[in-house]
């Protein structure tokens, strides 16, 4: 955080006021300006900011019209949310937002009537758009939307932070209100990737661990946190970081522009939340664009595996399964109803059904993601772009019990050579009561216009 900000910052304490609404003049630089891009894509700049950003993701509903709102979004600790309607109507949506009012609520979160916003919109990292992408998406908003009339639901908060004030605390402890400024040790593609994770693509609200007033732990590389790894929803949002085991450590360049640009490669497939920002968001971005995200996530070093062993094939699991040897917990059911998918090797049949060997989600040391696909399924990654999709998590909520699927889980954390902690039926308890089964047969890619 800048001087400037600090000083900033403590006015706006005392009074409560907006800050970092003066107007930045930032040069255009290949960094942080998405012009030629979005031209690659083949769309107009300020709607290939709107998909970098994902505001369809929260400001959609599948059934509703586009960015119209209405989304309901449980803020931990705090209660329920609505993502509100941001078509050009002028009663209801933003119609009467001006560029430098529209320009203050995406990197303060101080709306247009001066109320705050709570940080499930994630300004904090909307906060690092240059001032050339914030125009073009404002012009798309406001032109190429068509405004509809759908009132704002609102929110369902109780306690503390209910009155809206306290969020100013919440910004001054936690913001920092500076667009991007690129790094002139790094290269060009280095920064690009730079710009889009920390800023539009907002990559950390989900895999960055929040603290105790729910900010997040670290905005940047500068922090051991950023990326780490966080739950969100009953999902885990594992860790982006170099990490060899639970992080993108073992992946290659390539590996992380093929899962952003087809939700699929060798380690995995994309599942649970992540399935929205692929469908939504990443498929949409140039190769250059995803290339440049690949290399500056790659350029993350390992925070918590610095001396592991790299993940190694082991056969001991496989042999056993072959040889119907089911002393294991976990053994026979996974081969009653896992290994016809996922194979007794554990290996999967790429690029259909993911491997659950040496697949990083599998090492997370927070099972949550891997309980909740077991027993409810997940949304359906678009095959519009790339890798088929014709096959689909089943859901096992209703044939296996608490203790099976953790059984089934500890099994496959602990063969072919994965090393993760064992999975408990409490575990799976917990998250079965507070889920449902994902409506598996749609796949949603949600239009924006
Ligand atoms: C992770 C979910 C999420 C994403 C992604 C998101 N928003 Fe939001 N946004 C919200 C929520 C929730 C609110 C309402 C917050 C509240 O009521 O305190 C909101 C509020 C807003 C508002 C204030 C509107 C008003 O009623 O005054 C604007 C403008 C806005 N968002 C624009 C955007 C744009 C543009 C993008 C994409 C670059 C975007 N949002 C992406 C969740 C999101
Ligand atoms: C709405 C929450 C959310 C957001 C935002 C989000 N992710 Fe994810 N991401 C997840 C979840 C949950 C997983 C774990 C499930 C899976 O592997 O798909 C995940 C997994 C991943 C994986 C696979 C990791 C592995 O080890 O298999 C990559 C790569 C990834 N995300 C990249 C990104 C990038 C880059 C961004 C920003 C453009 C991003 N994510 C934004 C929720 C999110
Ligand atoms: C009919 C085939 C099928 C069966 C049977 C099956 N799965 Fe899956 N599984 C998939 C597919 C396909 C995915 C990728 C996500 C998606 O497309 O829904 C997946 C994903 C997963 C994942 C997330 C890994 C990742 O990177 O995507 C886990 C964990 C998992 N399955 C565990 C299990 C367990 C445990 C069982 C047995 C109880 C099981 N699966 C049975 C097809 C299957």
């Amino acid at each position: 955080m800048s001087s400037r900000n600090l000083t900033c910052s403590f006015f706006s304490l005392v009074l409560l006021a907006g800050c970092g609404s003066e107007a930045i003049t930032t040069a255009s630089t290949y960094a942080t300006d998405s012009m030629a891009q979005a031209a690659t894509a083949g769309l107009s700049h300020g709607e290939y900011v709107a998909r970098l950003g994902n505001c369809v993701a929260c400001h959609s509903t599948a059934e509703g019209a586009p960015l119209a709102g209405g989304l309901k979004m449980a803020v931990p600790m705090l209660g329920n949310i609505y993502a509100t309607n941001i078509t050009p109507d002028s009663e209801t949506g933003i119609g009467q937002y001006t560029f430098d009012e529209f320009d203050r609520v995406m990197r303060t979160g101080v709306a247009r009537d001066g109320h705050r916003l709570y940080p499930a919109m994630p300004y904090p990292s909307y906060a690092k758009i240059s001032e050339q992408d914030m125009r073009a998406l404002f012009s798309f908003l406001m032109e190429e939307v068509t405004a509809v009339t759908q009132a704002n639901i609102p929110s369902e908060i109780t306690g503390l932070l209910s009155p809206r004030w306290p969020l100013a605390i919440w910004n001054v402890v936690t913001m920092d209100n500076d667009p991007y400024i690129p790094n002139n040790n790094q290269s060009d593609q280095w920064n690009r990737g730079a710009y889009l994770v920390q800023g539009l693509g907002h990559c950390g609200a989900c895999h960055t661990p929040r603290g105790l007033i729910l900010q997040e732990k670290g905005l940047d590389e500068g922090s051991n946190a950023f990326l780490s790894g966080a739950p969100l929803d009953h999902w885990t949002a594992s860790s982006l970081n170099g990490d060899v085991n639970s992080g993108l450590g073992r992946w290659e360049t390539n590996d992380i522009v093929e899962f952003l640009q087809t939700g699929h490669n060798r380690f995995g497939t994309a599942f649970g939340t992540m399935v929205e920002v692929v469908n939504n968001s990443t498929q949409h971005m140039s190769v250059s664009d995803q290339q440049s995200m690949a290399e500056y996530l790659k350029s993350l070093p390992a925070v918590n595996e610095i001396n592991a062993q790299p993940y190694n094939y082991t056969d001991t699991a496989t042999k056993q399964l072959l040889s119907l040897d089911f002393s294991t917990p976990g053994a026979q059911v996974y081969y009653e109803y896992c290994s016809s998918c996922h194979v007794t090797s554990g290996g999967g049949y790429y690029p259909y059904q993911p491997p659950l060997s040496g697949n990083p989600v599998i090492m997370d040391p927070d099972p949550s993601s891997l309980i909740n696909i077991t027993l409810n399924g997940s949304l359906r990654v678009n095959a519009e772009k790339g890798g088929p999709d014709i096959n689909d998590m089943p859901y096992f909520r209703l044939l296996l019990s608490d203790q099976q699927i953790a059984d089934a889980l500890t099994f496959a954390r602990s063969s072919w050579g994965n090393n993760a902690p064992s999975v408990s039926a409490k575990q799976v308890g917990e998250i079965r009561a507070a889920t449902d089964p994902s409506r598996n047969d749609d796949i949603v890619v949600l239009r924006m216009k």
